[in-house]
């Protein structure tokens, strides 16, 4: 029997119209344009109209990615949103894209992993593919993260970003994903999270940078040692989109230069679970990002969760 792999064939992504700059937070809270961007590296990000929730997000991206596949909506037998922003409490916000998508072929859900989730989402399409249980899974990850900000609160509000990216997987004979490693800690649980009593984002940011460095960089080396791979061979560090100071310091612990980062946070800031696909759709719209690339992808959230992903583009 031959080798199943699942693989990536279409990307799309979605950013709303509104930008706030930094200059527009400095009329919020005490901070300033030059202290974000010297801080975190970032210096805009898109923020959602308030009609305009996670699914209609996620259905935009949703369909650039599936125009760009050649299937048909119909086409896709499984569909996995990863959020921590649902539109509903129910129906998860992956069946109400489904109903979005004229789709009546699928199986529907969410993943909530907080920033992590798009990895542990590919993480589970890539076992139904690899088990035969799927053929065709439309994966995607959208926030309305905004709607957790406390706007006067400049620990965090100055952070974050709405967005959301897609991405079809397909059955394949070749790679494709080659390896997916998942974790999760909750002994964390208090060093980043939304507590239903205040629903916004509390965040203790310095204790996570240092947890968040750590953890990426050693899962980054890990993932490579257990491949055939070495950093040599890496096209493109495509990481979640938390700080670029993070981010630089993940590509110094493997010794990759920072010419093969994709980075993003400086235009979208954080939008969680939509960080890695908007990036990656950003890397392949742009020309970086082509054809049998080698991808890591990396992830670091609430919880704390990570994950890890090799793949062929
Ligand atoms: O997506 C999931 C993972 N999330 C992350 O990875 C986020 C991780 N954390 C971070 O990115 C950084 O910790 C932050 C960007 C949140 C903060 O940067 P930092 O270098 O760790 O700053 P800090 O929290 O240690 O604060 C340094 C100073 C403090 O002032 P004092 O106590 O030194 O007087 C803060 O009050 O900066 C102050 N500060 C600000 N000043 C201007 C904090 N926020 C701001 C602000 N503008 N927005």
């Amino acid at each position: 029997m031959t080798d199943l792999y699942s693989k990536i064939v279409s990307t799309g992504s979605y950013l709303p119209q509104k930008i706030y700059t930094n200059h527009d937070i400095e009329k919020l809270v005490d901070t300033s344009h030059d202290w974000i961007v010297e801080r975190t590296g970032i210096i805009s990000r898109h923020i959602a109209d308030e009609n305009e929730s996670s699914v209609d997000m996620a259905y935009e991206a949703s369909c650039k990615a599936i125009e760009r596949s050649n299937l048909k909506n119909n086409d896709i037998d499984l569909i996995l949103v990863a959020t921590t922003t649902p539109e509903r409490k129910f129906p998860s916000t992956a069946v109400l894209l489904q109903s979005l998508l004229n789709n009546n072929k699928a199986s529907a859900f969410d993943v909530n992993a907080a920033c992590t989730g798009f990895i542990y989402a590919l993480d589970i399409a890539d076992k139904y593919i690899k088990g035969g249980f799927a053929k065709n899974v439309l994966v995607v990850g959208t926030e309305k993260i905004t709607s957790l900000i406390d706007w006067s609160d400049r620990n965090t509000c100055v952070l974050f970003g709405d967005g959301a990216g897609a991405v079809i997987l397909t059955a394949s004979q070749t790679p494709g994903l080659i390896s997916n490693t998942i974790g999760s800690d909750g002994s964390y649980k208090d060093l980043l999270t939304v507590n239903t009593d205040t629903e916004v984002i509390e965040m203790r940011g310095n204790d996570v940078f240092k947890i968040a460095v750590n953890t990426m960089g050693k899962l980054a080396k890990k993932t490579l040692e257990n491949s055939d791979y070495s950093v040599n061979n890496i096209d493109w560090l495509i990481p979640h989109q938390a700080n670029s100071r993070i981010i630089k310091a993940v590509a110094k612990k493997i010794n990759l230069s920072e010419d093969k980062i994709i980075m993003t946070v400086d235009k979208h800031g954080n939008t969680s679970a939509a960080s890695i696909p908007l990036a990656l759709d950003y890397g392949v719209n742009t020309g970086m990002v082509k054809k049998d690339h080698l991808i890591i992808f990396e992830a670091f959230g609430a919880g704390f969760t990570w994950g890890s992903t090799l793949l062929k583009f």
